[in-house]
């Protein structure tokens, strides 16, 4: 299993804080925002990874994480020239995938929950995973049965069908190099995993697309209140008292 760590984007809901430097370069309590998803991978057992950034502020990144090795992992760089969508992580990352199954991870996304059950257990298709939330209809949306047998998958839709919320974790086989390389844009322009057409949704035709309920802290830090939760969050765990 490789990973993947998508860590470029606008971060327009940052600003002006990513204009000082990447959303993914900026604390998180101790540590910078792309600690966080490195680890997510590292405690699932996976040691080779590939972070995609933006071209601005690349050379942070190779600052900062190196090599790898501090980490007991190997890491790679890639840099997405546009942010052409979340999907154009697996067509960046052909070659780094190759013939083997891959996790990606939002470089914004913070997780405080073991995923190396399903990284071990994983064999072909996809798995997404999906927590509870208040305001389903700023993310994509899975809908699904009792059997947990997925339904639908739609991007941020204004008639939520369900509270779950897709969160940026997702496991894959390599297909999903060819299923993103034909994709074409949906309609707000972006290479999607949840929306129409979309990564998932074509797993979802294929009828290889699974889902999980994830329990733990999820936060998408892209916001100024999330990432003060997320701060927050970490910060109590750390044994400090807001
Ligand atoms: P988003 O938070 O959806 O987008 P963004 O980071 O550009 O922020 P904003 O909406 O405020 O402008 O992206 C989720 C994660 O995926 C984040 O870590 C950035 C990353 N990303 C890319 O690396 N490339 C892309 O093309 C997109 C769309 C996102």
């Amino acid at each position: 299993m490789k990973g993947i760590v998508l860590a470029g984007g606008k971060a327009t809901r940052l600003k002006p804080l990513s204009k000082i430097t990447s959303k993914q370069l900026l604390p998180v309590y101790n540590k910078p925002m792309i600690f966080y998803p490195l680890e997510t991978l590292l405690k699932g057992g996976i040691k080779d990874i590939l972070i995609i950034m933006a071209p601005e502020y690349s050379g942070h990144f190779l600052n900062l994480l190196g090599s790898g090795k501090e980490f007991g992992a190997r890491f790679t760089y890639e840099i997405q020239e546009e942010p052409r969508g979340l999907a154009d992580a697996f067509i960046i990352g052909e070659n780094f995938i190759g013939d083997d199954n891959v996790c990606l991870i939002l470089g914004d996304n913070i997780f405080d929950y073991d995923f190396s059950p399903f990284i071990q257990n994983f064999s072909s298709g996809a798995v997404t995973f999906v927590k509870q939330v208040h305001d389903p209809e700023r993310s994509g949306v899975v809908e699904f049965d009792k059997d947990m047998k997925v339904i639908s998958i739609e991007e941020k839709p204004a008639n939520p069908k369900s509270n779950y919320a897709s969160v940026g974790f997702y496991i894959y086989d390599h297909r999903v190099i060819e299923i993103a390389k034909n994709l074409k844009p949906s309609g707000r322009g972006e290479l999607e995993i949840n929306g129409t057409p979309s990564i998932n949704n074509t797993f979802l035709e294929m009828g290889e697309l699974k889902v999980s309920i994830i329990e733990g802290l999820w936060e998408d830090a892209g916001t100024f209140n999330s990432l003060l939760r997320a701060n927050i969050y970490w910060a109590k765990k750390n044994g400090f008292t807001v």
